[in-house]
């Protein structure tokens, strides 16, 4: 495979990123080359996502698109990766011969023999599920990051089984990496001048390793690196015990920002989802979290027309969404998936229109509360960890504030990877514009106490 390039196109959650960061050192130790374009590549490489049907279309277009580049060059070989494999490896390889090889998310270390045999003349398909497997002592290859912020990946896999979701079938069962491992990477990451690192996993928080839970984790890097700042995601509601609350609470790089998705506010629903919560319980732990940390920003995950979703329960979710007031929700129509409990034993019942008219009041409703959240922010004092220029003006420059609101100012004489205290002088409904006020620091900066 020497001297071979290769390109990799990522669809899917930040996982699926880190993932193809651990598949690109895979493939440079063979002495492979990244390029940044797919007509430069030897091997194409798609890391895919099933979690809803849009997310496959795209990456079947994709592919076809692929299939007519390869017409023209033999030689050309593509590949599938990630949460798609299993579930499509027949119909990819055999029947629509759209792909040479077609690798699951815990097969990547196989990559370099499954080329062989492609180099052989072979199909090459490794789509085993492990109960070990963590990629734990392979140093991922950021080629496409900003050099201030990395991910790193610290569980792997779902035990959870969510009556709508796909994952714990794509992605297997729930492990954690040792701990030496992600002491390490973060180590070698400060050397590198990172300054921010979001700890990742299916269920991050779920995270366990021999005596080390995810709040004594988290206690650890953020004594051992003061001056990097600490997110987490995604999380799940059942693992948010008091003491990472104030953990997040106390420590100044810890970020005060929380995704706790809810899917939905009705307790019906959410025991049809197999959620082990209710619409109280959930409200329980926001207010906490709310009186906890102070000035946390929260966002979510909501699912608008679930199976036998009433016009009553949509009603659960709007109110609790107005109640909570998050700071940003990823908001999505229900798609049945295969293989998944509300598949074999529920119907996907609420007709489109229904689903479609619900997912709009869900996201006008978010966007009027955001940027009423945006405009209470005019006049407060934030970190803002610059992450690069502005896209829109080379004068500007964009970073994010602990609470993972995006933020453009001047650039002055400041640069990526400074730490600068803002004043927020304006805001649109997804940025907030700032006043940069001095370069500073994780030790130094003052938090304004509270936000009332
Ligand atoms: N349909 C719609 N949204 C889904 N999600 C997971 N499965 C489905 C599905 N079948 C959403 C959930 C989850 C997020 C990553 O994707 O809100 O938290
Ligand atoms: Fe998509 Fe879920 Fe797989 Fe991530 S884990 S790529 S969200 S199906």
């Amino acid at each position: 495979m020497t001297n071979k390039t290769f390109y990799i196109e990522t669809y899917g959650c930040q996982m699926n990123f880190a993932d193809s960061e651990v598949v690109n050192s895979i493939l440079m130790n063979q002495g492979m080359a990244p390029v940044q374009r797919a007509e430069e590549a030897d091997v194409i490489f798609v890391n895919t996502c099933s979690i809803r049907e849009n997310a496959e279309s795209r990456v079947w277009n994709r592919l076809k698109e692929f299939r007519a580049l390869k017409k023209n060059r033999g030689d050309l070989t593509v590949g599938v990766l990630g949460c798609m494999a299993e579930r499509i490896r027949e119909q990819i390889i055999d029947k629509e011969k759209l792909v040479d090889i077609v690798v699951g998310p815990d097969a990547y270390r196989d990559i370099p023999n499954l080329l062989a045999e492609v180099e052989d003349g072979r199909k090459a398909v490794n789509v085993l599920l492990s109960l070990e497997e963590t990629y734990a002592d392979i140093s991922p290859v950021r080629t496409s990051g900003n050099g201030v912020t990395a991910f790193v990946s610290i569980m792997r896999g779902c035990d959870n089984m969510c009556s709508f979701c796909v994952v714990p079938f794509t992605r297997g069962r729930e492990r954690s990496r040792p701990v030496q491992s992600i002491l390490r990477e973060i180590d070698e990451l400060e050397q590198q001048g990172y300054k921010e690192v979001t700890l990742l996993g299916q269920n991050v928080n779920s995270f366990k390793y021999e005596g080390t839970d995810f709040t004594l984790l988290m206690d650890e890097v953020s004594k051992r690196h003061s001056e990097i700042r600490f997110r987490f995601s995604s999380p799940h509601p059942k693992d948010f015990p008091e003491p990472l609350l104030h953990l997040i609470a106390e420590r100044p790089n810890l970020c005060k920002s929380i995704h706790i998705p809810a899917q939905s506010g009705s307790s019906s629903m959410l025991e049809r989802m197999k959620r082990p919560y209710t619409r109280e319980q959930y409200l329980e732990l926001i207010d906490k979290m709310k009186s906890i940390i102070s000035g946390v920003s929260l966002s979510t995950d909501i699912i608008a027309g679930f199976c036998d979703e009433t016009e009553d329960e949509h009603q659960d979710t709007m109110s609790l969404m107005k109640f909570v007031e998050f700071d940003l929700a990823y908001m999505f129509a229900y798609s049945e998936r295969e293989r998944t409990y509300a598949h074999r034993k529920y119907k996907d019942n609420v007709p489109d229109k229904v689903k479609k008219r619900r997912l709009t009041e869900i996201i006008q409703q978010q966007m009027s509360i955001q940027d009423k959240n945006n405009k209470k922010e005019i006049g407060r004092r934030h970190l803002v960890l610059v992450e690069g220029v502005s896209k829109r003006s080379d004068t500007q420059l964009s970073g994010r504030t602990d609470t993972n609101k995006m933020v453009v100012f001047d650039r002055e004489t400041h640069q990526k990877g400074d730490y600068i205290e803002v004043e927020i002088t304006d805001c649109t409904a997804a940025t907030l514009i700032a006043r940069p006020v001095e370069k500073s620091s994780i030790a130094s900066f003052k938090r304004e106490p509270a936000y009332a």
